[in-house]
């Protein structure tokens, strides 16, 4: 049988992004045109740096993946585009090339959520993977567990109530001066210092016991810093970056392995940014395996923002034959299960 190609475009953050992938699990081309250097300056994304950003480069960054993976754009079947959520302006600049690209050739265009192609990820690195299984996406504007009941139908069993899992990272970063981005930061600063040095707060609710909170733990955290330097004390960045980061692993563990042991499934898979974080990815296989439970994670490459992830959840898309029209728009607050 012949392949399914699809082309797909991520513009929703910092990074420019295009990638071609064969029937939605193998990747042919994947490039990333990250944009971090130039907000670290300012110590996170500045939207209208990234939207004009993407202008300049959506088209080279096309134009590099299709060549890598030797297609031409008559060759492709789909193209797939994220539409939200994430930055309108940074948004609106994948979208509208998708748009002119898929109607220029008579091709289909296909709306991608983001939050989605975080979880799909996880095909591609795992090629024996198929829902239903539970997901834990945790990026730099959201943290939700989910349990994946089928490629194109998500239940969400718990949400951050605050700030997203790798905005407290981020944040934190930034108040011990770590710089950005800071999830890999305190993950380096955490291997030099003691986990147990700070008892930073866990926040868990009675009504909801999967959804998360981070700002009391943010809280938490700048207080200590605050503290430190009234009484003119040097800070001890490793230990505040381990106990936090440990804080931060527990509660995302505890409630992942929960809600796997509420719906019986056999496999957890972690997706977005933070996923990339070793703490993490190690605590919860421990935890998991006690339950007979396996832990998936994408590649490194594939946790953070790119492309292939959103050409995988696109193709189960398009195979189910939802295409957009031609008045797709960006949605910079779409929910899971909204796309389309
Ligand atoms: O998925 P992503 O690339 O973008 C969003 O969709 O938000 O996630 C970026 C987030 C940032 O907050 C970054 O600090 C965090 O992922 N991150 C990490 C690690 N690498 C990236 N957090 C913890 N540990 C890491 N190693
Ligand atoms: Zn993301």
């Amino acid at each position: 049988m012949k392949d399914i190609l699809i082309l797909g475009i991520e513009t929703s953050c910092d990074e420019t992004a295009a990638s071609v992938v064969a029937n939605g699990r193998k990747v042919l081309s994947n490039i990333i045109s990250s944009q971090v250097d130039l907000h670290a300056e300012y110590g996170g994304v500045v939207p209208e740096i990234a939207s004009r950003r993407h202008v300049e480069l959506i088209l080279p960054v096309i134009d590099n993946a299709l060549k890598e993976a030797g297609v031409t754009l008559d060759q492709v079947d789909a193209i797939a585009v994220t539409h939200g959520p994430g930055l309108v302006g940074a948004l609106l600049v994948g979208v509208s090339a998708a748009k002119a690209i898929a109607f220029s050739l008579g091709k289909p265009l296909v709306s991608v959520n983001h939050i989605e192609g975080h979880i799909a990820a996880n095909y591609i690195s795992h090629p024996d993977l198929e829902p239903g299984y539970l997901c834990l996406v945790v990026s730099g504007g959201h943290s939700h567990i989910v349990h994946v009941e089928s490629y194109t139908e998500f239940r969400i069993m718990g949400r951050t109530r605050d700030d997203a899992a790798g905005e407290a990272f981020d944040k934190i970063a930034r108040v011990l001066g770590l710089g950005y981005p800071g999830g890999p930061a305190i993950e380096k600063a955490a291997k030099a210092g003691n986990q147990e040095a700070f008892d930073f707060p866990r926040v868990n609710f009675s009504d909801v016991p999967y959804d998360f909170s981070f700002s009391g733990l943010k809280t938490a955290v700048i207080n200590t810093v605050h503290q430190l330097r009234i009484k003119g004390e040097p800070l001890p960045v490793e230990d505040i970056s381990a106990s936090f980061q440990k804080a931060v692993t527990d509660v995302l563990v505890d409630h992942t392995v929960s809600a796997a042991r509420e719906i019986k499934t056999d496999t957890i898979c972690i997706a977005g940014g933070v996923a990339a974080n070793s703490l993490l990815r190690e605590s919860m296989t421990e935890r998991a395996s006690e339950m007979n439970i396996r832990v998936l994670y994408p590649s490194m490459i594939l946790c953070t923002d790119n492309a292939a992830m959103i050409a995988s959840a696109g193709y189960y898309s398009f195979r189910n034959g939802r295409t957009a029209d031609w008045r797709l728009n960006a949605i910079p607050s779409l929910k899971i299960g909204e796309s389309g």
